[in-house]
């Protein structure tokens, strides 16, 4: 059995949305102590959408499809589902990781969990309209 599947394998030849958002509403940063991996997420909000989203993964190949399916599942929505998205969804959305590769998706749950406070962090009137 192939140890990744092939939207985990797609997903890391042709990262979707890679790069920066120079003025970016949200920013988040997460590693990975134990392997050094890095990711980052930047977010563009307007009247509580995430209209556009970047990474960038310093990483292992789970991580870099990772990111890239987390950003494809919240551009264009609304933060409030933003909020909510769990790296299992991240990975059952890419048919599934090895479960040693679990804390992949991690990172990207993380980052964008991070994102989102920092815009909150940035605006703080958004949040009591989410609330
Ligand atoms: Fe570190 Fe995958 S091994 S994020």
């Amino acid at each position: 059995m192939a140890l990744y599947s092939e939207k985990v394998m797609d997903h890391f030849r042709n990262p979707r949305n890679v790069g920066v958002i120079e003025d970016a509403d949200g920013v988040g940063e997460v590693g990975n102590a134990k392997c050094g991996d890095i990711m980052k997420i930047y977010l563009k909000i307007e009247d509580g959408i995430v209209l556009d989203v970047k990474f960038e993964t310093f990483g292992c190949a789970s991580a870099v499809a990772s990111s890239s399916m987390a950003t494809e599942l919240i551009k264009g929505k609304p933060v409030s589902e933003a909020l909510k998205l769990t790296n299992q969804a991240v990975a059952e959305a890419l048919d599934g990781l090895p479960a040693y590769k679990m804390h992949c998706s991690v990172l990207a749950e993380e980052a964008i969990k991070n994102a989102l406070e920092d815009y909150y962090k940035k605006h703080p009137e958004a949040r009591e309209d989410a609330e």
